[in-house]
């Protein structure tokens, strides 16, 4: 197995970047990181020999001195929530057309693709549709790359903004209204999505195959919740919420400022976030669970959380 020796990652600076960053430097591979901001890139500097690159990904020109060298691409550029200025469309699907393309002409013919569970352009919600046709566009547009693409289910680790989202919920809220408290998931860590990554660019088995990644267990978002408020010492009442009230807290929500929740949101829970098969054998690897993991960190977050709060109640 030989891997590509230069990788460009395109969303390295956000949560699961940053884990494939690193994960890809211990494999002695040469990381090249795109960013709209080197600011916000800044936390990837620890990694050594890593080079991080200013422009956007949606830039030709940004994109053509980005790949020149490399013998690889990994994209994990990826947004739950869309604005006038960045719609699914341009993130989802133009966006990886955009770069087979800059591949071909770059002459860089292997490309790993993270893309989302259920994925699909005819599915409920146009997160999974604008990931669906970006797939496509990719098989349509791809001749002569490589493509593998990867799906993971909701992902979790230190930094994730879905177990921290509920954590910061119930601490404040002694009854939680969960809108889809019903629905299961099936987490995986963010460590063994950045392993994935690296084993399909050493691994050429996984050439044209797409993946679904999913932990090994399986929760309803009730579950969920309660286990990271038990993490934190909590016991909290959770209200399911009946679909019109659910709907109405994400319309509300979703007018607030930096949205933790939509109506488009809502509708991706209609497929629910489970894999039909198990974790994929050719990576070579079993994926770790969230009781094995979350607890090492988060309790003692909550534990340095309350203290900060009776410090602060008590004035010192
Ligand atoms: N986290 C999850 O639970 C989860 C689950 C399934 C799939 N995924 C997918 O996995 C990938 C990585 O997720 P993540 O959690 O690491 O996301 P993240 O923390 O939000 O990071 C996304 C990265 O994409 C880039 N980006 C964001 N909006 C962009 C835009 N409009 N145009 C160009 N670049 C943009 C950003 O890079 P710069 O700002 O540096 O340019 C950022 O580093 C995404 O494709 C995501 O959809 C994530």
């Amino acid at each position: 197995m030989t891997g590509p020796a230069r990788v460009l990652v395109l969303g390295a600076s956000g949560f699961v970047g940053r884990s494939v960053c690193a994960c890809l430097a211990q494999r002695g591979i040469t990381v090249r990181a795109l960013t709209r901001d080197t600011l916000k890139a800044r936390p990837l500097q620890v990694i050594p020999s890593i080079e991080i690159v200013a422009g956007t990904p949606h830039d030709d020109t940004d994109l053509a001195r980005a790949l020149d060298g490399a013998d690889a691409v990994v994209n994990l550029v990826g947004i739950l929530h869309q604005s006038r200025r960045e719609p699914f469309e341009k993130v989802h699907a133009q966006l990886p057309a955009r770069l087979a393309r800059a591949c071909h002409r770059a002459g860089v013919r292997r490309l790993v693709h993270v893309s989302a569970l259920h994925a699909d352009s005819g599915g409920p919600s146009e997160y999974l549709r604008s990931r669906g046709r970006g797939e496509e566009a990719l098989r349509a547009g791809g001749a002569g790359l490589a493509v593998t693409v990867l799906r993971p289910s909701v992902i979790f680790g230190r930094d994730d903004s879905f177990l921290n989202l509920f954590a910061g919920l119930v601490w404040p809220l002694p009854v939680v209204p969960l809108a889809g408290a019903g629905v299961r998931f099936q987490p995986v860590w963010v460590e063994d999505v950045a392993q994935s990554v690296a084993r399909c660019l050493e691994e050429a088995r996984t050439v044209g195959e797409s993946y679904d990644l999913c932990g090994p267990g399986v929760y309803t978002l009730e579950e969920i919740v309660q286990f990271v408020a038990g993490l934190q010492g909590l016991k909290r009442l959770v209200v399911a919420l009946p679909d019109w009230a659910a709907y109405a807290q994400a319309f509300v929500l979703e007018h607030l400022p930096g949205p933790v929740m939509t109506r488009d949101n809502l509708a991706s829970m209609k497929a629910e976030s489970v894999c039909g098969c198990p974790f994929p054998a050719v990576l070579g690897f079993a994926p770790s669970a969230m009781e094995s993991i979350v607890p090492e960190y988060m309790a003692a977050a909550g534990l340095r959380g309350r203290y900060a709060q009776y410090r602060r109640s008590t004035g010192r």
